[in-house]
C-alpha cells in the first residue's frame, strides 16, 4: 500500500504501516575457525535478504564455501535469523590462559567485548529480546589443541578453562541473554595434524577432549538450573564428527584421514571440507534447534 504526503511543495509517496512480514529471530555466535565467516562488526550488518551481513554469504570460512552458521542460519533455520557471527580463527578463551597462534587473535573474550560494544545489540536500545535471541559458543578446539602437551594437571587446567568461558556466559546473560547453544569439542585427535603423531599424543589429546567437554555439559547444566529463564541445548560435536569419521563413505567422503582432496573429509590438516560443515550445520538446525524459531 502507498499513500501521499505533502512535504515542502512536493507529494512524495510513502509506503504505508503495512505491518512487517517478516520479524526476524537473532543469533548472536561465538567461536574460531570452525565457526568463523569473517564478520566485522562494524560493516554492514544483518538484514533481510543478508542473513549474516558481511562479508557477502558464506564468508571466509576456514576451508571455504558455507560452515555450520551459514547453513542453520540459511538453510536448516525455523524463522528468518539475522546472524552476528563474532568467531575469530585461531581463538582460545582467554589468550593470557592459552596462548593463540598469533597476537592478533581475537579470544572469546574479545569477542565477547565486541559485541557488549556493538550499538543496539550489546548495549541499549537492544534491536532483540530474551525470546528471540540465541547465544552460541563453540570453543575450546585451540584451548585444549595449544596445551595438552603442556606439564601440570590437564583435567584441572579444563576447571581453570571452564571458569573463565562460563564467567563469560555470565556477561551475556547479564545482557538479557537467555538462551544458550553449546557445542562441544569434536575429535580434533583424529585430525591429520594430530594423526603425524605418536598414538599415546592422539591418547592425551583425546582424553583432554573428554573431561573438558563432560564438565562443559555439567556447567550447561548447572547455568540452566542456577539461573532463572535460561534454556540451554548441547550439539555433541565430538559424537557427530566420530559418526561420521567412523563411515566416512556412508557421508560421501573417501576416508577419515586424508585431507585437501576433492572427496575428503579433511580440507586441511585441521579443518572440515563444507561438505562436512553442512551435514553438521543441518543436525544442529534439524535437530538440536528442532521446536525452537531459530
Ligand atoms: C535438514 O535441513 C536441510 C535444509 O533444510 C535439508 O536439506 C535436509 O534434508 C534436512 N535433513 C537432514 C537429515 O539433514
Ligand atoms: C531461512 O533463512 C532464509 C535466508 O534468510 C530465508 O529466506 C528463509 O525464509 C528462512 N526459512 C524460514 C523457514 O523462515
Ligand atoms: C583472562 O585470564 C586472566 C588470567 O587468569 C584474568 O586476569 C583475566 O581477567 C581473564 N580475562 C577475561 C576476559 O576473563
Amino acid at each position: 500500500m502507498l499513500s501521499r504526503l505533502f512535504v515542502s511543495g512536493v507529494f512524495v509517496t510513502l509506503a504505508s504501516a503495512v505491518p512487517s512480514a517478516i520479524a526476524p529471530n537473532y543469533w548472536f555466535s561465538f567461536g574460531d575457525s570452525y565457526t568463523q565467516t569473517g564478520f566485522d562488526p562494524t560493516g554492514v550488518l544483518p538484514t533481510v535478504g543478508n542473513p549474516l551481513g558481511n562479508p557477502a554469504y558464506p564468508g571466509w570460512t576456514a576451508t571455504g564455501g558455507a560452515n555450520w552458521i551459514d547453513q542453520a542460519t540459511t538453510a536448516s533455520n525455523h524463522s528468518l535469523v539475522l546472524t552476528y557471527n563474532y568467531a575469530y580463527g585461531g581463538a582460545t578463551i582467554n589468550a593470557s590462559l592459552v596462548t593463540p597462534y598469533e597476537p592478533t587473535v581475537l579470544s572469546l573474550g574479545d569477542q565477547v567485548d565486541q559485541y557488549l560494544a556493538q550499538p543496539n545489540v550489546g548495549s541499549d536500545n537492544k534491536i532483540w529480546t530474551s525470546d528471540n535471541a540465541l547465544f552460541s559458543v563453540w570453543i575450546g578446539i585451540n584451548d585444549l589443541g595449544n596445551s595438552y602437551y603442556e606439564s601440570g594437571d590437564r583435567d584441572a587446567f579444563n576447571d581453570v578453562l571452564l571458569d573463565n568461558y562460563f564467567e563469560l556466559v555470565e556477561k551475556l546473560f547479564d545482557t538479557g541473554a537467555r538462551n544458550f547453544l553449546f557445542l562441544n569439542v569434536p575429535p580434533t585427535d583424529r585430525s591429520p595434524l594430530i594423526l603425524a603423531y605418536d598414538a599415546s599424543v592422539q591418547a592425551l589429546l583425546k582424553s583432554c577432549i573428554t573431561d573438558f567437554n563432560t564438565k562443559l555439559a555439567q556447567r550447561a547444566s548447572a547455568l540452566a538450573s542456577t539461573h532463572s529463564g535460561v534454556k540451554t541445548w548441547i550439539y555433541d560435536a565430538n559424537t557427530a564428527f566420530n559418526k561420521v569419521l567412523d563411515n566416512p563413505t556412508a557421508y560421501g567422503f573417501s576416508d577419515a584421514t586424508s585431507y585437501g582432496g576433492e572427496t575428503d573429509f579433511w580440507g586441511n590438516n585441521l579443518h572440515p571440507v563444507s561438505a562436512a560443515q553442512v551435514i553438521f550445520g543441518n543436525e544442529v538446525g534439524n535437530t538440536t534447534l528442532a521446536n525452537t524459531v531459530w
